[in-house]
Formats: C-alpha cells, structure tokens, sequence
C-alpha cells in the first residue's frame, strides 16, 4: 500500500443507533461505524481523522506500543517509557503518563467528552514532540503509517481473549465514554460479534503476529509479563538496546509490579475520576490477573467463547495461555 493511496471508507453500524443499544451502551452520541476494508469499529469522529494518523511521520528514535485495549498496554508503556528515558523516575512520577506517552486515536474518539481533548495530545501536537517518542495507539497496523515497521520500533502485546473480555467488560463500566449498563453476557457476545470499539480482536492480533519476525517488531505476551516480569524486562531493553544493571532491574521491576502500579498516580488513571470522565466506581488498573475469567464466565458462555477461539485461530500457530499455575 503507498502512503499516496488511503482507500478506507466507513459506515453506520446500523444497530448502534437503536434505543435498545443506546440503553447498553450509554456514552455513544453517534453509535459506532465500521471502517472497511478491514472492519475496524471505531467512532464517527475517529473515523473522520484516522487518514491523519496514517499519514504520520514515524521517526526512527520511535517506540511504537501496539495493542488491542486491556492487553496490557498502560504496563508496558510505562516501561518502554522509563527505558528510553534512563529509568528517570522523577519525571515519571511528577508527569503523568498520558503526557509522555500520547495515545494516538484518544483526542478523536467523541465529540462529546470534551475533557478528552484536554487530557490527550493530537497529532499535531505529537509531530512536534521532541525524540525519543513513546506512541500508543489502539487500532491495528493497517491503519498506521504504512513505513512504520521499516522504520521504527514496534513492541506488541497481547492477551488471551477471555481475560480481555472481562477486562473490557468492567472498562465499559468504568469509563463514561462507553457507560456500558448490561451483563458480562451480553458484553461477551458484542465482543464475539466484532461491534465493540477496536474490534476485531483476532484479526488486530494476528495482523501483528504475522509480522513477528520483522526485526522491529518484538511481540510479547501479558501472560509471560505475569509468569516473569523481569525476564520480560530484559529482553524489552536487549530489542531496545537498552542494557540495566542489576539494581536497576531490581528497581524497575519493582516499579511495574500490581500493587505498586496501581497506587502510582502518574500511572493509574485514577484522574479520570475528577475530570468526570470516569465513573466513581471500579478502577483502571483493575485485579492484574491472568484467569479472572474463571470468576466471571458461566459454563455455557465459556463454551461458546472457547469455540469462538478455535474458529478464529484454526491454521494460525498463535496459541494463548488462559491460566498459570505461578503468576505474581
Ligand atoms: P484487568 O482489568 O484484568 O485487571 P490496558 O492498559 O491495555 O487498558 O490494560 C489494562 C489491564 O492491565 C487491566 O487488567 C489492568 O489491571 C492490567 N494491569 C495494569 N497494570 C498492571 C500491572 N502492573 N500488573 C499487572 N496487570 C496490570
């Protein structure tokens, strides 16, 4: 594809504009519309700007963080930030992380929410950032620039779907944009169906797992984050050519892990509250478990999610890990 050459339309999801969707998924002004080709579910406000994401400039300096939402992604970032920044605490604590790292599609996912706009950088903002950049975006690799992998580094990481289904369940509770009011059921058959926002989730994953190899691509799993965070550290700074003593490993890993994350304000998201963009209830650095799942499906949904997986993954090699026996 030539970065002259953007060929991608949108239309009304036409269900989303029903009452009865409007009454499970309250923070949805103009329902949601799917980009094709591709599929992509996003917003009409998004899809109005996503031509001037792809047209961005990725530099060679850049850390591009790559995920399908709840894999993990705030976790990472904050490392890869902190290892292109020579573990500089202070700043980290003292910035927060929405304003080191920008999140790419956030300033154009609702005409509604206003204090979005405020709280996240737009691209232009994000082309006059200084290097090196940490950039986050949610929508898959087709609808990035289409140079980025040759030219910057890309970390991708990714999670078993069942904890991604419960994880997204409770951040549609959570944040005002979605106010999500219906079951974790009814949640689970929007996601199987691909009409929540940022799905499809099988193919935003394999997209990427197809590129694995590319080496600028390193591809990681939440999973092995939790069976081994600091194994994970290592080989995160050895592709970002980055080396840390054994202080500084202890020190970061330290930094990164649950209970730690989710009391760091720089980090937790907990600001959402204040500027009203959250409800008061929940919290975004949530339980950090992998198999939670177990708490949450029934039998007979977890049956139909386990057949959901293995259609979509029948001829693909990418396997996920949906339990450990150790976890931290
Ligand atoms: P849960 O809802 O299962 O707890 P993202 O940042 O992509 O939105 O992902 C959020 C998920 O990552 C949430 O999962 C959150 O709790 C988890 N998470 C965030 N920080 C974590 C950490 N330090 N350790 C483990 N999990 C973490």
């Amino acid at each position: 594809m030539s970065e002259e050459n953007w060929k991608f339309e949108y239309h009304q999801i036409p269900k989303t504009l029903t009452e009865s969707f409007k009454e499970l998924f309250t923070g949805y002004d103009e329902g949601l519309v799917r980009m094709e080709p591709g599929g992509f579910v996003t917003s009409p406000t998004y899809a109005k700007h996503a031509e001037k994401i792809y047209r961005m400039k990725p530099r060679s300096e850049d850390v591009w963080l790559l995920t399908f939402p709840k894999c993990g992604t705030t976790w990472t970032c904050e490392l890869l930030w902190l290892l292109q920044n020579n573990c500089d605490y202070e700043t980290a604590s003292k910035t927060g992380l929405t304003l080191r790292t920008p999140f790419l599609e956030m300033p154009y996912l609702s005409t509604k929410m206003q204090t979005m706009r405020e709280m996240f950088m737009n691209v232009d903002k994000v082309e006059q950032l200084p290097s090196p950049r940490v950039i986050r975006p949610h929508m898959p690799m087709y609808l990035l620039p289409p140079t980025l992998l040759d030219t910057a580094k890309v970390v991708y990481v990714a999670r078993n779907p069942k904890d991604v289904i419960v994880s997204y369940y409770f951040h549609h509770k959570l944040i005002k944009l979605h106010g999500f009011t219906g079951t974790m059921d009814e949640f689970a058959e929007f996601f199987m169906d691909d009409e929540v926002f940022n799905a499809p989730y099988f193919a935003h994953i394999l997209e990427a797992w197809s590129k694995r190899d590319h080496p600028n691509m390193h591809f990681m799993f939440y999973e092995d984050m939790k069976r081994n965070l600091r194994g994970e550290i290592e080989k995160v700074a050895a592709f970002l050519g980055k080396t840390l003593g054994e202080e500084e490993l202890v020190k970061l890993t330290e930094h990164l892990k649950f209970d730690n994350f989710k009391t760091n304000e720089s980090v937790n998201n907990e600001s959402g509250k204040k500027t009203g963009a959250f409800n008061q209830e929940g919290n975004f650095i949530r339980k950090g478990k992998t198999g939670d799942w177990k708490n949450h499906f029934s039998p007979e949904l977890n049956s139909r999610i386990d057949a959901w997986i293995e259609k979509n993954l029948a001829g693909t090699d990418l396997k996920f890990v949906t339990e450990l026996e150790y976890q931290d």
